[in-house]
Formats: C-alpha cells, sequence, structure tokens
C-alpha cells in the first residue's frame, strides 16, 4: 500500500457540528446498518456483525452479499472488482473495520486500506481527518473497484454525519438514557 506518490491518496478533513463522542458512538455500532445505510446493507447484507471490545480495539465484519446489487455503485462493484486472488480465500470479498480506542477507525477492503480518527474542536464541535490507500502497484480493475468502494463509502459517511448529529441532538435531551462513552 502506498500513500506516497499517489494522485489518489490524499488526507481529507470535514467538521462536524457535534461532539466527538457522537461520532464515535455512531460509528462503533454496525447494527444501524440495515436501517441507516442502504448501500452497506445492499453490499453486504446480514453478513455484516460486530465483534467485542477487547483491550481498547472494536472489530466488525462482513463479506459480500452474494444477492448484492439494487444500488448503481453496488451492483458495478459487484460486477467489475477484480478477484482478490493475492489475499487467504476467507478474505477475497472481505470487509474488515477495525475500532481503535478512543477515536481511530481502521477500514480494510481488498482493494484498499482506510483510516480515520476524530478530533474534539470544542464541546460542540469535530474534526474528522483520514485517508484511503491504494496498492502500489494498483491495476486498474483495482482502480475501479476501489473508486466504486469510495462512492459507497461516501453515501455511508454522509448517513452517519446525520446520525451523529441525532446522537447529538438526544444526548441534550432529558429522556436520553447515554450512550457508551
Ligand atoms: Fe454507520
Amino acid at each position: 500500500m502506498s500513500a506516497r506518490n499517489s494522485r489518489s491518496a490524499y488526507i481529507w478533513t470535514q467538521k462536524s457540528p457535534v461532539n466527538w463522542k457522537s461520532v464515535r458512538d455512531v460509528d462503533n455500532e454496525g447494527y444501524h446498518v440495515a436501517m441507516a445505510h442502504p448501500a452497506l446493507q445492499d453490499l453486504y447484507g446480514a453478513t455484516y456483525f460486530d465483534e467485542p471490545f477487547v483491550n481498547g480495539v472494536s472489530r466488525s465484519f462482513a463479506t459480500y452479499n452474494p444477492h448484492a446489487g439494487r444500488r448503481w455503485s453496488v451492483r458495478e462493484y459487484m460486477k467489475l472488482a477484480p478477484e482478490a486472488t493475492h489475499l487467504p480465500e476467507h478474505l477475497r470479498k472481505a470487509c474488515i473495520y477495525y475500532g481503535i480506542f478512543p477515536n481511530n477507525g481502521l477500514s480494510i477492503m481488498p482493494e484498499s486500506v482506510q483510516f480515520y480518527q476524530e478530533f474534539a474542536l470544542s464541546t460542540g464541535e469535530t474534526l474528522l481527518r483520514g485517508a484511503i490507500y491504494r496498492y502500489k502497484d494498483e491495476t486498474r480493475e483495482q482502480a475501479v473497484a476501489r473508486y466504486l468502494a469510495y462512492r459507497i463509502d461516501r453515501d455511508t459517511m454522509n448517513e452517519d454525519v446525520q446520525l451523529s448529529v441525532w446522537s447529538n441532538e438526544s444526548m441534550l435531551s432529558e429522556a436520553s438514557e447515554g450512550f457508551y462513552l
């Protein structure tokens, strides 16, 4: 994987008008995928599961749903992503997410690796930053797959930003029973 000498790998940043814990809480819950992320749900469906939080790390794991393809990006991804023959068989269609306490996420797909993290700018504003890394010797097919995965991810990210805004609002409510952080 290479970040240097790569036109596609750059550090993106985004500000969100919420407390950083709202961002992290949303990121750590895989069970909202079915309701909040139509493209992810299409791609992974019921295979997506969260593992327990152990020694500061949680892992989520999913493999492509063989019947995926209701969404354009997902359909094209399924059609065009090359078989990742350089990976062990059980990882060739896998997406693995690691949440690393307190503010980091790593997302690993057959054609890319991505990191993102949050920094509190104040109690009501958070800076998100991250980057997607590609293979140094990326093929055209991997580049296409990475682009399509990015489109799916972009939608997912925007959906999570909206969820974190709602989470943040609910934390301020008297009826809130609290979140993990
Ligand atoms: Fe999410």
